[in-house]
């Protein structure tokens, strides 16, 4: 949802660096894009419709300065043209502002300083008419501490002021992270856009503001005092946020999963204890999350029921607060989110904190808003997951959810046992070879309008998951259905070639979902069987390895497959598919 990106230190091609890291955030917004900066006195904006990905560098190469910020939009309020780009500037053209969020009193702010002043059919606007509206009374950091206090809403700002040699920034609700690199600072929804430069970090915390100059001073926006923060260094190496040999994110992420479900489980064992203990104890145990997370989630109650023999209950964030009736002191909330920002997912916290619940979170990024804001989290390890269709970050979060539940029992080395076998088989089912007939299949397929997708017990959210895949990257219509469900509606859907593909795994449900595919096929469905055995009713099978309870986290990964493959094949980019952006930082 929009990156953004500042930047203050001793280099002046401070535009074409900009321009760089904010092409590290497209997957948070590729509709238009924009920079300013200070050319001696004068502002200089430059923004656009399209993809920062293809803005020109050589553009900005004689736009010597040392001080900048820029935005890559994913667009909320104001069409996707150039005017309505970021960043954004005053009338009098000394303060501009690049913004991710929403700012819901503007319709009010720009009543107030008179619609005829504003250019933009855009909320952000109204924020640099502001700063500059108390500048002239105060200064610059005075005028931004009093602005953000009219703001309602969400908000992650970085604001330029001409003839002033520093940047403010200030948040709330949206991710905003502080790079400080040797007499040089960088102000970012995240990190890979600075990664190459620095890896310490400060995290803005929700109501305050940063004033970068020689510096960082972090203020709090409620009591105006000085906040102390300590620098954190992230474990996270440059080249692991790029595409390297790969064509897409996508396919390096699926690829990552060889070794991504390893460090998932490479976890202290007091912590995954602790986190147990905290399950046994809770009374109401939840998990929530969103989109791919929320499939997790439901993957897990699947793993706490069978391993642990433990209810727990799954609502997507989005609807979570309606729950709140069934939340006391004693409840337990997971919280299962890659980007750990998402608004959805803070918002059913929140739902959760009022009544007095603790909160447990699974996250990808380190000292993320939902990490910090939980009593207790836990850090998938994943790595940069940049795509924006979520792959590796799912499977590890479920191995994650899987390892708890065998500690719950005392099984925990039985736990790790059998992910690392998982690892080692993911490791070999994904060769070449693999993915050529992954691709051959996805050729068969590609051109038609519906699939469906099926799965009995814990590879019914697989088959949720899986229909997500498909729809946001290749716009094929899909949807998933718990097996047993077909023959109560949605068998009508199937007609002659309808592909349908059939989450097997070895297990006592095997011979109800293989019924389930047959009826499917005696529709005419072409049955694309995904399974350690191979059916007579499978049309194309594609060979997972037997993993027993883990059969999802292998499942899984050739829908992913699929899924690319069948968007490359119509000629989309995956990695930036329409209308959507990493990390919803908007409810
Ligand atoms: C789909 C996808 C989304 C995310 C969802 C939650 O591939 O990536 O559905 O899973 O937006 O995001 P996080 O996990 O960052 O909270």
């Amino acid at each position: 949802m929009c990156g953004i990106f500042g930047y203050l230190g001793p280099k002046t091609n401070s535009l074409e660096l900009v321009i760089k890291g904010l092409q590290k955030l497209e997957y948070r917004g590729y509709d238009s894009w924009g920079v300013a900066t200070d050319l001696n006195g004068e502002l200089f904006v430059d923004k656009k419709v399209g993809k920062i990905s293809e803005a020109k560098l050589d553009n900005f190469k004689d736009k010597s300065s040392n001080i900048a910020i820029g935005h890559t939009r994913w667009a909320t309020h104001g069409g996707v043209t150039d005017i309505n780009a970021h960043p954004h500037f005053s009338s009098d053209k000394t303060i501009a502002v690049v913004h991710n969020g929403i700012i819901e009193n503007y319709q009010e702010i720009r009543e107030e300083l008179g619609k005829e002043n504003f250019i933009t059919e855009t909320d952000t606007e109204v924020i640099p008419q502001l700063i500059a509206k108390y500048r002239k009374d105060n200064s610059f950091k005075d005028a931004v501490f009093k602005a953000v206090q009219r703001l309602e809403g969400r908000y992650a700002i970085v604001v330029l002021n001409v003839g002033e040699n520093y940047l403010i920034a200030a948040r709330r609700g949206s991710p905003l992270i502080v790079g400080v690199g040797k007499d040089e600072y960088f102000l970012a929804s995240d990190i890979p856009a600075f990664l190459e430069y620095t890896k310490d970090v400060n995290y803005l915390d929700d109501d305050e503001m940063v004033v970068v100059d020689g510096g960082v001073e972090f203020i709090n926006l409620t009591t105006g005092k000085p906040v102390k923060k300590r620098l954190i260094n992230i474990d996270w190496q440059a080249e692991s946020a790029e595409k390297g040999e790969y064509d897409h994110y996508m396919l390096k992420e699926i690829m990552e999963q060889k070794e991504t479900i390893l460090r998932a489980i490479n976890q202290d064992t007091d912590e995954i204890m602790h986190i147990a203990q905290m399950i046994k104890d809770s009374r109401g145990c939840f998990l929530s999350g969103c989109g791919t997370a929320g499939k997790v989630c439901m993957a897990g109650e699947y793993f706490f029921s069978i391993i642990a023999n433990r209810h727990v209950n799954f609502a997507p964030s989005s609807e979570f607060p309606v729950y709140h009736h069934f939340l006391r002191p004693e409840s337990l909330l997971i919280i299962v989110s890659q980007s750990g920002e998402t608004a959805d997912a803070l918002e059913a916290m929140e739902a959760a904190k009022k009544k007095g619940c603790k909160v447990f979170s699974i996250v990808n990024v380190e000292g993320s808003t939902i990490a910090r804001q939980s009593d207790f989290s836990l850090h998938i390890k994943a790595g940069p997951e940049k795509a924006v269709a979520s792959t590796k970050a799912a499977t590890s979060q479920m191995a994650l959810l899987l390892l708890i539940a065998t500690a719950m029992i005392g099984e925990l080395q039985e736990g790790r046992r059998l992910l690392a076998e998982v690892a080692s088989q993911i490791n070999d089912m994904l060769n070449p070879r693999f993915l050529n007939y992954i691709k051959e299949v996805a050729e068969k397929i590609k051109d038609q309008e519906n699939s469906y997708i099926i799965g009995k017990a814990e590879n019914y959210p697989m088959a949720l998951e899986a229909a997500i895949k498909i729809q946001e990257v290749s716009y094929v219509h899909a949807e998933g259905f718990a097996a047993g469900e077909l023959k109560h509606g949605p068998i009508a859907l199937v007609t002659e070639g309808t592909p349908c593909i059939s989450l097997v795994a070895n297990d006592e449900v095997k011979k109800d979902i293989i019924n389930n595919t047959l009826e499917l096929k005696a529709r005419g469905a072409h049955i694309i069987g995904i399974s350690p055995e191979k059916h007579d009713v499978f049309d194309d099978w594609i060979k997972v390895p037997d993993v027993g309870i883990a059969s999802p986290l292998v499942n899984i990964i050739p829908t992913q497959l699929l899924a690319y493959y069948i968007a490359v094949l119509r000629g989309l980019d995956p990695d930036m598919p329409r209308n959507l952006a990493k990390s919803v930082t908007v409810k």
